[in-house]
């Protein structure tokens, strides 16, 4: 079914807000969506009504919050079409994916093994694989990317040649190019090379926009975070085949994830609760149960439907700029609808200010992707992201706006022009 667009902008106080004497324009989701009241809600009523540990109390309100932070959890499971026991709330898609570098990564690879990953991962996907292989000594690889920021299937073959590979780590969809990869396509390489090689896919930027199943994806991890996704923030998810996390070591050890602790040593309690110690984000849990019930409410295949639609008017009308250039595939059945872009003669910081004051809230800088932008060759970009309060008079406004930031630095003075372009791009996009 077609989105009321309309009716779902009413649910978002914050696009009620005017920014520089202007209506909110909000194309950031890809950062950070809106949440809606329903989800506002829901985080009230446990502050409100059942306000106290989860878990461990044996009076009423103590067995209703447990309740709701444990339906919540099934809510999430069921979203992504994953088991229960192996669906563990964290804080974010970060932690979830520490905690496969540090309980299975570091734990399993080590000298002569290698990861392989892509060229196009953000900082999340990447860090916590730098570090690993700098402890443990094994080898990294990396899927290049074609200059229509597709992944380069041909590359892979020869990466995995030597069965060497023994984990992958893929976005489902980049943050930058908005690429969807070819996930099922990759697993069976690597599987065919190596039947033991474990998958994690980063799901930060695909389950708050289309339909998602852990099982039908196959792979062993799935990570993404609630502030995408309606949610609040502070709250994020890992999924992961239960045989694993039975098989891993916690992360981070404390209370609520033993079984029972003598002064010698500790049980490990059973999953998920084995990887979720010390008090939760019990709240925040609630309100991401809230949010799968909004995105259930829309439904995933309209939501989808929706960027699609959108994604290739916003497309279309960049087309009808001069001086604009978009990065990431033009087949929108092929990516999502974050659309990177540049602005001859104008840095996207700049673009990104003009914007502003036209109400435009966009991201600009390097989006926490820089061995990407450095692949790009660009130090920052804007990036308009496009979610289900979105419609054609934003994408009206982007323009306007973007045509608002050409006006402008066209009519700068030539003395001012380095100020704006001669960027260090060590420093561009802030520490992310
Ligand atoms: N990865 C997030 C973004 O793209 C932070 O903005």
């Amino acid at each position: 079914m077609r989105l009321d667009v309309q009716t779902i902008k009413k649910d978002f106080p914050t696009l009620r807000r005017e920014v520089h004497g202007r209506r909110l324009v909000f194309v950031d989701s890809a950062a950070s969506s809106q949440t809606p009241q329903p989800v506002l809600d829901a985080m009230a009523d446990y502050y409100e009504q059942r306000r106290c540990n989860v878990e461990r109390g044996v009076y009423l309100i103590a067995t209703e919050a447990t309740e709701a932070y444990e339906t919540a959890r099934r809510k999430v499971a069921a979203f992504v079409d994953a088991p229960v026991e192996g669906t563990v709330f964290t804080r974010n898609t970060t932690e979830a994916i520490n905690l496969v570098a540090y309980s299975w990564v570091r734990r399993r690879l080590g000298e002569g093994d290698a990861l392989l990953a892509t060229e196009m991962e953000h900082h999340a996907n990447l860090v916590p694989w730098l570090e690993a292989a700098k402890e443990r000594g094994f080898e990294l690889r990396f899927v290049p990317i074609t200059d229509d920021g597709r992944l380069d299937l041909d590359a892979v073959p020869q990466l995995l040649a030597d069965g060497r590979v023994r984990f992958l780590a893929v976005t489902h969809q980049s943050n930058v190019l908005s690429t969807i990869n070819p996930v099922s396509e990759l697993v069976r390489q690597v599987r065919a090379a190596n039947p033991d090689c474990k998958v994690l896919v980063d799901g930060a930027q695909s389950v708050p926009h289309m339909p998602v199943s852990f099982r039908a994806l196959d792979v062993d991890f799935l990570a993404f975070s609630g502030h995408k996704m309606l949610g609040p923030t502070g709250i994020g998810v890992l999924v992961a085949r239960p045989e694993l996390l039975d098989a891993m070591p916690p992360f981070i050890t404390g209370g609520s994830m033993i079984l029972d602790v003598t002064l010698e040593g500790a049980r490990w309690n059973e999953l998920p609760h084995k990887f979720e110690a010390g008090t939760m984000p019990i709240a925040e849990a609630i309100g991401l149960g809230a949010a799968v019930d909004y995105l259930e409410g829309l439904g995933m295949e309209s939501v989808r439907a929706h960027e699609v639609e959108l994604t290739a008017a916003v497309l279309a009308a960049l087309d009808t700029v001069e001086g604009v250039t978009v990065h990431g595939p033009r087949d929108v059945r092929q990516r999502g609808g974050a659309v990177s872009f540049l602005v001859d003669g104008v840095h996207a910081h700049d673009v990104g200010t003009v914007l502003d004051h036209e109400g435009v809230a966009v991201r600009v800088g390097h989006h926490c992707a820089k061995p990407l932008m450095r692949r790009l060759g660009v130090a920052a970009t804007a990036r308009a992201s496009f979610y289900v309060y979105n419609d054609e008079d934003d994408i009206d406004a982007l323009v306007h706006g973007i045509r608002a930031a050409q006006a402008f630095f066209a009519a700068v003075p030539e003395r001012l022009e380095p100020v704006t372009t001669e960027r260090d791009p060590e420093t561009v996009g802030g520490p992310a």
